[in-house]
């Protein structure tokens, strides 16, 4: 319980009718387990606190308390509050806009609409040919299997971030579902100034476009690039591969790359390993057709059954 009071005699009025109600219900209160803070409001600052009693304990004096998952200071001061550092997006967004005025809400919904175009879409796209090639190679899907159950130890636990970071051959088919079924398999920039190239000039006032489909089955991966092989995110050799300049470009390139990568990948990582875990995951990737709109979207239905694990 939390009271709260801008007076020390209302404080005192409000502690009565607690003890009161707590006498006249048989209820007894536990100071050991209660505390006291007095906020310090700017100029109006109490030099001497007289102690505060409950059932005639003394309360310790404490400068915060957590309420609520939240911490609570005496000068109500932010910095200590982990939970609020990590501010929902659209919470940070509107008190940018009432404190320093950077924001209209047009603004704001724009800034939303981004955040959901470039969230929801890829994501399900990603995830639906992660699921998708797990069912299609029966032995993948049984190593990522072990894999949990051995990380989880056959517990029925939730995971841990030590647990995820064990899951290393599931980030290997994640990524390299991403390779060859890029979420996003063309991206596009707006050239405003001519750039020279080895070969040619792009020219300003044009549109570029990126092949990323094609850039993830260049010869440079190798004479299996067209093939579906996980192990090639663990041969130690990919890193020095990758320092060729952008040859993975699933979240994209450069400065305007994605902002949501790390949390993407995470988040996926959790789901996929929750439905390998409980489910049997049937399907044939070949069997897919996909379009390209804005995302890789199947349009010839999505073969996936998911079966129990008994
Ligand atoms: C598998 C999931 C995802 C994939 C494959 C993906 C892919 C991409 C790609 C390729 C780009 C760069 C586009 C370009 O260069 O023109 C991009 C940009 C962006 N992504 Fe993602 N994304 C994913 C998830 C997310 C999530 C979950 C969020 C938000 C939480 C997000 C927010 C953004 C934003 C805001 C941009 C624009 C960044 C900028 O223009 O500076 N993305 N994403």
């Amino acid at each position: 319980m939390v009271l709260l009071c801008p007076s020390i005699s209302g404080l005192r009025w409000l502690l009565r009718k607690c003890e009161d109600y707590a006498a006249a219900h048989g209820l007894r209160y536990n100071a050991k387990k209660s505390e006291l803070l007095v906020f310090k409001a700017g100029t109006k600052c109490y030099s001497n606190v007289p102690q505060v009693t409950i059932s005639n304990s003394p309360l310790t004096r404490v400068s915060h308390f957590k309420y609520l998952g939240h911490w609570v200071t005496e000068d109500l001061n932010e910095n200590m509050d982990i939970e609020r550092k990590f501010k929902p997006i659209l919470d940070q967004m509107l008190q940018m806009a009432s404190d320093h005025g950077v924001f209209s809400d047009e603004d704001i919904r724009e800034h939303l609409d981004t955040l959901v175009a470039a969230s929801y879409d890829t994501t399900s796209s990603a995830m639906t040919h992660m699921l998708l090639a797990i069912a299609t190679y029966p032995e993948i899907q049984n190593r990522l299997y072990n894999e949990i159950q051995e990380v989880l130890q056959n517990k029925d636990d939730d995971f841990t971030k030590h647990d995820l970071q064990k899951l290393v051959y599931l980030e290997a088919v994640m990524k390299e579902s991403l390779r060859l079924y890029s979420a996003t398999p063309l991206i596009g920039r707006n050239i405003d100034v001519d750039v020279k190239l080895k070969n040619c000039t792009i020219r300003a006032n044009s549109t570029s476009i990126i092949g990323v489909y094609a850039l993830h089955r260049h010869p440079l991966w190798g004479p299996d690039a067209n093939e579906f092989k996980p192990e090639r995110w663990l041969d130690p050799s990919i890193s020095s591969l990758l320092e060729k300049p952008a040859l993975f470009a699933a979240f994209g390139i450069g400065k305007r790359n994605c902002i949501g990568k790390s949390y993407s990948m995470l988040m996926m990582k959790i789901v996929l390993a929750h439905i390998v875990r409980q489910y049997h995951i049937s399907g044939d990737i070949h069997k897919v057709v996909c379009e390209f709109d804005i995302v890789l979207k199947p349009v010839s239905g999505h073969h996936i059954g998911l079966k129990l694990r008994s």
